[in-house]
């Protein structure tokens, strides 16, 4: 396979092409992602949340997240793999912030960083995209300030938060990230963020009139079956499938069917 690379991103969006995005987690599951064709692995810290059982994002930690992302490298040969950088590594100064990036990228073998926020980590941005490494940024609903924003609920309704964002947006590509991720705002502020941007803008929650699509896969395979926001499309029924096979798992053991005379040596 040719290799996705961030230009190759940028391509797309000028070629009119959409750009697929997935979350993944561990070796598993990113190799099917990896040969079904998706352009981006996305190493979300949401793994605190699908993986770790957190409330929140905000628990996971630096060491933590680049277990993840080589577990990820190493099942992907075309995706692009991009690491987000978890809360509390990147917020407190730029030095702190590039150190993160430089831990992913060696240690996990990454090949992009996804930040949270505009114009606050101004500094930490320059810093790393100076150092050589890719940044994808992260707009709008932006898990890691929930305890800020105090609801899930869609942001940037209002016109004094949808032009602060449209201006981080702006900032963040005279910057110099590849891309940027939009999540749960109205479809028509994200449609004027893509237009006003040459770099791709890849929504969750954002509509359908930007450059590519991004789920949490655990939802889109439907293993989270209690998690049913609008924006979700549900491309499998895993949790059912899943309950249904240990069921009839523990069911055969406890019954002494399972193994039987061809299942043995
Ligand atoms: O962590 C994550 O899964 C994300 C996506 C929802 C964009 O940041
Ligand atoms: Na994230």
């Amino acid at each position: 396979y040719k290799r996705i690379t961030t230009n190759s991103l940028i391509e797309m969006k000028s070629n009119g092409e959409k750009i697929s995005m997935l979350t993944a987690y561990d070796y598993t599951m990113a190799k099917i992602i990896d040969n079904a064709g998706v352009d981006v692995l996305l190493v979300g810290d949401s793994a605190s949340n699908v993986m770790a059982g957190h409330e929140t994002t905000l628990p996971i930690t630096l060491d933590q997240m680049i277990y993840h992302a080589s577990s990820v490298v190493r099942a992907s040969n075309r995706s692009l793999v991009v690491v987000d950088i978890p809360f509390g590594s990147y917020q407190s100064d730029s030095k702190e912030a590039l150190r993160s990036a430089i831990r992913i990228m060696k240690e996990s073998g990454a090949h992009a960083v996804k930040v949270e926020g505009g114009i606050e980590i101004e500094n930490a941005l320059s810093r790393i995209i100076q150092a050589g490494i890719p940044v994808m940024g992260h707009l709008g609903l932006t898990p890691q300030s929930i305890y800020q924003f105090g609801t899930y609920t869609v942001r940037a309704k209002e016109e004094a938060e949808a032009e602060k964002l449209l201006a981080d947006a702006k900032l963040l590509e005279a910057k110099g990230c590849f891309a940027l991720v939009l999540e749960k705002i109205p479809a028509k502020l994200a449609k004027k963020v893509a237009e006003s941007l040459t770099i791709p803008v890849i929504g969750i929650g954002a509509g359908p009139d930007v450059d590519g699509q991004v789920l949490v896969v655990h939802d889109m395979l439907g293993m989270t079956h209690e998690f049913h926001p609008r924006f979700l499309r549900r491309y499998a029924n895993l949790y059912d499938e899943m309950s249904n096979a240990f069921t009839q798992y523990n069911a055969d053991v406890k019954a002494k069917d399972f193994p039987n005379e061809k299942e043995q040596y």
